[in-house]
């Protein structure tokens, strides 16, 4: 055979259209241009908004080998790594929607209480639209990157002292009074724009997963998730909703223990939440699937936040391990034996969401390893200490 040939046949087998996933509809990644462009027959958009987008999305679905081994051979784990988009977490779905039709309405200032996460994606999006971004985090309580990142772009970041829920009770206040738009995911086009990280999942796989596990803080993703895949079954695009399966952090569990947390405490900053704003949807997305909302400990969520660098090779932040954290929990109680079909060759499909980048909080990945050890610079103290 000759060479050339050879690289022919070698060319063709990586093409994309030879991939099992590419052949069934994902995006072609050329030209992509944001959520919005993508999926604007399903989002509150006309030919008069103006697009501010920073191409989030199309993210990448990974399969899991790992976890999916660690599993079962009935089971497939894949992971939606929603660290990837333009400022590191799933926000930026979101934010193109909200500053959008901020821009749309002629809005010139937006606010938002945040964890940190909103506050980096608002400030960013609202840098690309030239308007003004306000942002209240709890003082002390933000994962640096989230910080660096709003002052970077430029927002007028106040650090409220006080947690997440008081800052988002003044952030409510004040855009009720004054004309600044708030683009927390109480702005129902933040949950609009959200909603298409389900829609990429079901165009990926070509149907819904059997379950969806994610992180639960705030509680607009998950509303936003099963917004999403209601509405590609309404369109005839899937046939089967997933079970939606949600996790807080222990301390920081007011869904599952049913009443708000004056303190709520967590390592996940993202989701140290005591009062959900969109708590009622979450019930609702919980219940209407036939899902869960459970929680995590702090002991649980770095165990997967570890096992997820050290065995899948993907980097999240702590809040996002929480639905690896929840899955394996579940697993352990053998949750997903009890509610899988073993119909001939059909394998249980399970997506978990990771919302968020490690490099969003790099003060936790140092504390969770060891520091590097010092050598001497020649060869032969680094070869002894590499075992060679
Ligand atoms: N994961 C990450 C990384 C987050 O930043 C958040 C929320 C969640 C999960 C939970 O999503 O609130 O929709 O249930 N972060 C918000 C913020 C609260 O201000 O950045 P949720």
């Amino acid at each position: 055979m000759t060479e050339h040939k050879n690289l022919r046949m070698v060319r063709q087998a990586h093409h994309p259209s030879n991939h099992p996933e590419r052949s069934r509809g994902a995006y072609e990644l050329t030209n992509y241009n944001g959520v919005i462009e993508r999926y604007k027959q399903y989002l509150p958009v006309t030919d008069k908004t103006p697009i501010i987008t920073l191409k989030e999305g199309n993210t990448p679905l990974i399969y899991a080998n790992y976890l999916s081994k660690l599993m079962g051979r009935n089971f497939e784990v894949y992971l939606k790594y929603e660290g990837l988009n333009p400022t590191g977490s799933f926000k930026d779905r979101g934010m193109t929607m909200a500053i959008s039709k901020a821009c749309e309405e002629r809005v010139t200032a937006v606010m938002c209480a945040s964890t940190g996460n909103t506050s980096a994606s608002a400030a960013a999006y609202a840098a690309k639209a030239g308007i003004k971004c306000i942002v209240l985090i709890p003082a002390g309580a933000i994962a640096l990157g989230k910080l660096s990142q709003a002052l970077i772009h430029g927002a007028v970041v106040l650090a409220v002292d006080g947690n997440f829920d008081a800052a988002l009770d003044l952030a409510r206040e004040i855009t009720n009074k004054y004309p600044i738009t708030l683009v927390n995911s109480l702005n129902p086009y933040r949950i609009e724009g959200q909603k298409t990280a389900s829609f990429e999942i079901c165009d990926t796989l070509g149907k819904a997963p059997d379950f969806q596990v994610m992180p639960v803080g705030n509680a607009g993703n998950i509303t936003a998730y099963w917004k999403g895949y209601k509405e590609y079954k309404e369109k005839g695009k899937i046939n089967k909703l997933p079970l939606m399966l949600g996790f807080q952090a222990e301390l920081a569990a007011p869904i599952v223990r049913g009443y708000p947390i004056k303190n709520p405490r967590t390592i996940a900053t993202a989701i140290r939440i005591g009062n959900p704003a969109s708590w009622k949807q979450a019930e609702k997305a919980r219940d209407e699937s036939g899902g869960l909302i459970d929680m995590v400990s702090d002991k649980q969520i770095i165990e997967a936040y570890k096992l997820l660098a050290a065995k899948e090779g993907v980097f999240v932040e702590p809040a996002s391990a929480a639905s690896v954290a929840g899955l394996l929990k579940l697993a352990r109680k053998k949750y997903f034996n009890l509610r899988t079909c073993k119909l001939a060759n059909l394998r249980t499909k399970i997506v978990c969401i990771l919302t968020g980048h490690g490099l969003k909080d790099p003060d936790r990945a140092i504390k969770s390893i060891k520091e590097p050890r010092l050598v001497k610079a020649n060869l032969k103290a680094v070869l002894k200490e590499i075992g060679y």
